[in-house]
């Protein structure tokens, strides 16, 4: 029976459920997986946390040195979080011939570059099947199972709390904050709220996986960012009266050597498979040129997924002789040849207030016609003073185009707000 021993560092939500795998899950893992894997080391700040989850005194630690002398330590787990310390703790530990299994994909996507080559000159394995998508085996199906196909599309609802937050939104009518506070008590928001619902945290996962998917890095810093703090009750609204559910989608496409990277709320067709993704769940669809569809369902955060991902990595590290790198060098800036396209094309749901007077719906659409924006749909309703909430369908068309015909828009006298411009699929 092989033993392998393991280190935890932050004993938090994905530490703690990581932690409880381990140890309530250690003889069926023995069983069947044919090794005997033993938490040694439980790195925090927090002595007494640790202590009451179960950990033993003499596991206990808050000195990375004491890690990475270990010997006997094959694997270390970091669940902390951030980029320092984490960093400097996953460098030493890779340095120190322990491969390293983390849930960190803002450390992951800001510092892959630096991190793959370090485990490579040390022969030892970084392994972040967590950091994507919390339970679902993502990076895995990416890098072991659709390695036959280029892969052009991929869409994902990848951000737990923001499909949290918009469902409760939809469904129950409860204001953002409330929703928000909810995700939080869940164990699915990051420390800081900001990384979910400004859509950083999708960011950061979308660069992982876009990179996988296409075999070329896609830089965080090159993915088209938008959360969804501006998403009001009449944009939910709207979308359902429209047939139309909105979530914060992650768009990976690729065509020949260019690439789209973009996360922002989406107007999903309500029969789209991705509308009835609900709450915490995530899922990723993605299209090979001869698997065609394949979609992937499931928690996208909390502790017992997140942890069953790094459970995961830690048996599929333990039982390799030698360890397999990305086969494309991960790079700070986007590989020569590869073209991140900012002028991607889409369907557009816009919504303004204008002056309820003749006259002022056609100059609207003679602007939009001017930038070679075709109108799919307008619905105009009149307010209680003099004043009209319209709305447009589009059809296909250039993000330039609209977002120059929208400035012009905006300067017109009749208009007094663009209250909404949210995509489509
Ligand atoms: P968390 O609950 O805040 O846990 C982090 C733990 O690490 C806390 O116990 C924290 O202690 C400890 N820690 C932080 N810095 C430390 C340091 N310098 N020295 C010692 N201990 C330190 O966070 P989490 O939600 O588990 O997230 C951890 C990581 O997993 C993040 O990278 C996150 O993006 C990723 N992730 C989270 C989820 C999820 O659903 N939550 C899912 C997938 C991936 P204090 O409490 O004292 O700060
Ligand atoms: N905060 C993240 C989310 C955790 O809500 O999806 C999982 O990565």
């Amino acid at each position: 029976m092989k033993k392998v021993n393991v280190a935890i560092m932050g004993l938090g939500t994905v530490g703690g459920g990581t932690y409880d795998i381990l140890t309530q899950n250690h003889g069926y893992i023995k069983s069947t997986q044919g090794l005997d894997i033993r938490v040694k080391r439980v790195l925090d700040r927090d002595r007494e946390k640790a202590l009451g989850r179960g950990v033993p005194q003499t596991a206990f630690t808050d000195n990375i040195d004491e890690v990475v002398a270990d010997k006997d330590i094959d694997i270390v787990i970091e669940t902390m979080g951030g980029v320092e310390p984490a960093k400097t703790f996953i460098t030493k530990a890779l340095k120190s011939g322990k491969s390293v299994v983390t849930a960190n994909k803002e450390l992951i996507s800001k510092f892959w570059y630096e991190l793959e080559p370090v485990a490579k000159e040390n022969g030892v394995g970084l392994y972040f099947e967590a950091s994507c998508v919390g339970g679902v085996p993502v990076i895995r199906t990416l890098t072991e199972s659709m390695q036959a196909n280029r892969i052009c599309e991929l869409y994902g609802i990848i951000n737990g709390t923001t499909n949290y937050i918009l469902t409760k939104m939809t469904e129950e009518g409860l204001g953002y904050e409330t929703a928000l506070r909810e995700a939080q008590q869940l164990g699915y928001a990051e420390f800081n709220p900001s990384a979910d619902v400004d859509g950083y945290d999708a960011v950061y996962k979308l660069s992982i996986l876009s990179s996988l998917a296409f075999h070329t890095t896609i830089p965080y810093k090159n993915v088209y960012r938008e959360g969804i703090t501006r998403i009001t009750a009449d944009d939910i609204k709207s979308a359902r009266e429209l047939g139309y559910v909105i979530k914060l989608l992650a768009i990976g496409r690729r065509d020949g050597n260019k690439v789209e990277a973009r996360v922002h709320p989406t107007f999903v067709p309500a029969e789209h498979p991705l509308a009835s993704v609900r709450g915490s769940f995530n899922a990723v669809l993605l299209t090979g040129d001869y698997v065609d569809d394949i979609m992937l369902y499931g928690r996208g955060a909390g502790a017992r997924p997140t942890g069953s991902a790094i459970v995961s990595d830690v048996i599929f590290c333990a039982k390799r002789r030698s360890h397999d790198y990305t086969d494309f060098a991960v790079s700070e800036t986007p590989q020569a040849g590869t073209e991140i396209v900012g002028d991607f094309t889409s369907k557009y749901y816009i919504a303004l207030t204008a002056l309820d007077r003749a006259g002022v719906l056609a100059s609207v659409a003679k602007i939009l016609a001017e930038s070679g924006v075709s109108i799919n749909t307008i619905l105009q309703k009149g307010n209680s003073g003099d004043h009209a909430t319209i709305t447009f369908l589009t059809h296909k068309a250039g993000e330039h185009a609209v977002m120059g015909a929208l400035e012009k828009i905006g300067r017109s006298e009749y208009v007094r707000s663009i209250d909404s411009v949210i995509r489509c699929l």
